[in-house]
């Protein structure tokens, strides 16, 4: 795993004109995200060894270095996720290649289903927690001892002063921005009735089916991360209603240009 890392960073490293300082991954929709990033080069996940292939609609597969608001940025445009079957350590082979290439922030987006009643369809959710419902952690099995320890302290998975500069950001860019713990569960099937009353229940605000996994090796690696979600249908268990995945990219589709500002100015104002 380890040989495999350092080959794949080691091929983009020969691409790359200086190391990244924010790795970024977007989700379901927000594709247009990194359309912000002045170029180096971009290229196909199946172009990039040991890469995963990506397969959901929704999802370009490309991986785009270049500047953004004058940081050295590394952008996946699609994730891999578990329910497509990828392993865990698969989805989180690139966010180990990130690391291994010196990025020290890892900024992520996806579609998330609301449970907070106080949150609306296309509100911009910070995450300041998670609950790993996935069944699975990237951790399992052998320690990678380069990267991290065996045992990760995840009492501030969400950098809290990332998201301080996120909540100041949003507000410069009259953008309301939410906080919220994200329920991270292995789909594609969406919730019952029932699942959403329990996700509320034991403290999740958001719900969706990425996220968790690439974050715990984010922690595991020593990464600042920043997750901020997009609602894209409210799940209420006592009205629940059908949702579509063209419903869910279009509502992602639709808060892309505010994530995008609010993107930008939080990587132009990153400290160190
Ligand atoms: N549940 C899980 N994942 C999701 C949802 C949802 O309602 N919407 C977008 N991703």
């Amino acid at each position: 795993m380890h040989e495999q890392i350092r080959q794949t960073a080691e091929f983009l490293k020969s691409r790359l004109t200086e190391p990244p300082q924010v790795g970024m991954i977007t989700g379901t929709g927000l594709g247009s995200l990194t359309e912000r990033i002045a170029v180096d080069f971009r290229i196909s996940y199946e172009e990039i060894p040991n890469f995963p292939k990506a397969s959901v609609e929704g999802h370009k597969g490309t991986l785009v270095a270049g500047k953004l608001a004058g940081r050295s940025v590394i952008a996946m445009e699609g994730r891999f996720h578990l329910y497509e079957g990828y392993t865990p350590k698969e989805i989180t082979f690139p966010v180990r290649v990130m690391a291994m290439l010196g990025v020290k922030y890892l900024f992520k987006s996806s579609a998330v289903g609301g449970l907070n009643t106080q949150f609306e369809t296309g509100d911009l959710v910070a995450v300041t927690d998670h609950i790993n419902l996935t069944g699975a952690s990237p951790l399992m099995g052998p320690n990678l001892d380069t990267f991290g320890p065996r045992f990760p302290d995840m009492s501030r998975v969400y950098d809290p002063e990332l998201v301080v500069l996120a909540r100041e950001k949003a507000l410069e860019l009259g953008v309301l921005l939410r906080q919220g713990v994200y329920a991270g569960v292995l789909g594609p099937n969406l919730e019952t009735p029932a699942e959403t009353r329990f996700l509320k229940m034991i403290g999740a605000d958001v719900v969706g089916m990425s996220t968790v996994s690439e974050v715990i090796v984010g922690v595991h690696c020593g990464l600042k991360i920043l997750a901020i979600v997009a609602i894209t249908n409210m799940n209420l268990p006592d009205c629940m209603k059908e949702t579509s995945l063209e419903e869910v990219i279009s509502n992602a589709e639709k808060t892309g240009p505010a994530l995008s500002s609010l993107w930008e100015k939080i990587v132009g104002n990153l400290k160190g």
